[in-house]
């Protein structure tokens, strides 16, 4: 039975979580979200891989055999001194650049992500990549990571933080939006709406969490492969009652 440890600062690694379990149904999980330090995307590097290191003794003590950061702005922050540091595998969060600027017709795509992320050498690497061929627009989510912990999914409040990022990727021409936060995906109804209100209702958002599934598919193979039940245990930093109640709604 592999045992795998997912983390994330709060409830957004849960939207790669869902991914994980479709594509390996009975392996064992442990979920961490790091909610007493949530968000993430405002924090210095430093901060974040002293977490990280914390988090990934904890899922050793545990017994993991492998780590998926199902967060980017930790996956910019820490992966490669995780792998330095550690003899297990970490499977990280890559921005969907690439499937966007393939696809897009219009040339210009979006990418929303944190501020961390936007930073970090790991997105700069992928967006020099493809800057020559595709118009690349970015911009930090504000308060996203903030609705999702709260359970506000949807609603007015929704479409007011989320229009102030979009309405400018959507005004450049976008016709890809990366969503390159785990929490964002959970906010997908908010954005296909407020989309579909400034005329864009045909704008596709990109999810990296079914690639990274696969990745991690891709990394266990050859282990010895899980019991049949699967298993899954929660545990937070801070509110375990929040993380528990938005892991059941799944
Ligand atoms: N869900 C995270 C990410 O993918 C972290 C967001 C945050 O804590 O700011 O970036």
């Amino acid at each position: 039975m592999a045992i795998i440890g997912i983390m994330d600062s709060g409830m957004g690694g849960l939207s790669v979580f869902r991914e994980i379990r479709k594509a390996l149904p009975s392996e064992h999980y442990i979920y961490y979200a790091d909610n007493a330090h949530c968000p993430y995307g405002e924090k210095s590097p430093e901060y974040i891989r002293a977490r990280l290191r914390a988090i990934t003794d904890f899922f050793i003590s545990r017994g993991a055999v492998a780590v998926v950061l199902a967060c980017n702005t930790a996956t910019a922050a820490a992966i490669e001194s995780l792998r330095k540091e550690y003899d297990i595998p970490f499977v990280g969060m890559e921005p969907a650049v690439k499937p966007a600027a393939l696809d897009t017709k219009t040339g210009v795509i979006g990418v929303l992500a944190t501020a961390g992320t936007l930073k970090g050498s790991k997105y700069l690497n992928t967006k020099g990549r493809f800057e020559d061929h595709v118009k690349i627009v970015e911009r930090v989510g504000r308060g996203f990571v903030e609705l999702v912990e709260a359970g506000k999914l949807t609603g007015p409040e929704a479409e007011e933080v989320v229009k102030p990022a979009l309405e400018p990727l959507l005004a450049e021409g976008c016709d890809r939006i990366v969503l390159g936060c785990t929490h964002y995906p959970f906010l997908l109804e908010t954005l296909r709406k407020v989309a579909a209100e400034l005329g864009h209702g045909d704008v596709e958002f990109i999810d990296p969490a079914p690639a990274v599934a696969k990745r991690l598919v891709q990394v266990l193979e050859g282990r010895k492969k899980g019991n049949d039940r699967g298993e899954t245990e929660l545990y937070a930093s801070g509110d375990d009652a929040k993380l528990k109640e938005f892991y059941a709604s799944l």
